[in-house]
């Protein structure tokens, strides 16, 4: 593991971008970002990623390759404005179901609004709950996403085996996350982009630079590509793989309920 990433592992501290916090208060310092940036996230992760969010969830999508036939259900948790849960009720030709949980309900009510706009409000649900106490019964899911979101939760254990938990035997467990850049010169570019000029955007497109900085400190103290592998692995969750897009910057890991 790199010297800045810790593996989130026990204890009474997590990390609320680079400061140690206790574990109770990093959700709510967490709530309090998404509150503020609801409106414009959309936008942001655009000018933030630029554009490269939508190739990356495209391609999470596509590993999924949810079945085209109605019955098939999909939890996508820190679901957000909707991106994973959209795509993949589009993939299925509009038969799959999906629920998307999330924390935050600024967030969930832009979700909302945008999958009324795109007609496919029928085929999804919308949750306002916590990853580490998800609200299902055991053995429910036929597939578990999570997509730049599971580096905000406070207790990364307890949200994976939740994720093991609501799965059916044979069930897939997807997650996208940023993670350790592994190409010499891009890893330097990365660092200034991400330091410099997205604190920058945030200030300029919102007026508040602060929760862009949690979210690229977020990012440095989340766990290497072969860490999280591993913390998926004692989550109960077997086969764990990942793929890297554009050089580490973004890492996809899979894993299956058996
Ligand atoms: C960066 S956004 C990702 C949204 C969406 N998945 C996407 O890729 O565009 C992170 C989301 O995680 C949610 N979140 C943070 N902590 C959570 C928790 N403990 N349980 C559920 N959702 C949480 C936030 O409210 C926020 O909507």
């Amino acid at each position: 593991m790199s010297e800045q990433r810790t593996t989130a592992h026990g204890g009474m501290e997590t990390s609320y971008g680079f400061r140690d916090v206790a574990a109770g208060e990093k959700q709510g310092l967490v709530n309090e970002v998404f509150h503020k940036v609801a409106n414009r996230y959309d936008l942001m992760n655009d000018l933030m990623s630029a554009g490269m969010h939508r190739v990356w969830k495209d391609a999470m999508v596509t590993w999924l390759n949810p079945p085209k036939r109605p019955g098939w259900r999909s939890l996508d948790v820190a679901g957000g404005t909707g991106d994973i849960a959209f795509r993949i009720v589009e993939a299925s030709d509009r038969n799959a179901h999906v629920t998307v949980l999330d924390i935050n309900g600024s967030m969930l009510t832009v979700g909302r609004e945008r999958a009324e706009k795109k007609g496919i409000a029928a085929n999804l649900d919308f949750v306002e709950a916590n990853a580490e106490e998800l609200p299902f019964p055991d053995e429910t899911f036929d597939a578990y996403t999570i997509a730049f979101g599971i580096r905000n939760v406070p207790r990364i254990e307890v949200a994976l085996a939740e994720a093991a938990r609501v799965l059916k035997p044979g069930g897939r467990f997807l997650c996208l996350e940023f993670s350790e850049v592994e190409m010499p010169l891009l890893d330097r570019f990365y660092d200034t982009w991400s330091f410099n000029a997205i604190p920058r955007i945030g200030q300029a497109v919102t007026g508040d630079g602060e929760p862009y900085r949690y979210l690229v400190e977020s990012i440095r103290k989340f766990p290497n590509q072969r860490d999280f592998a591993a913390m998926i692995t004692d989550a109960g969750l077997a086969r764990a793989t990942w793929r890297n897009y554009s050089g580490g910057i973004a890492a996809l890991h899979s894993g299956w309920k058996i």
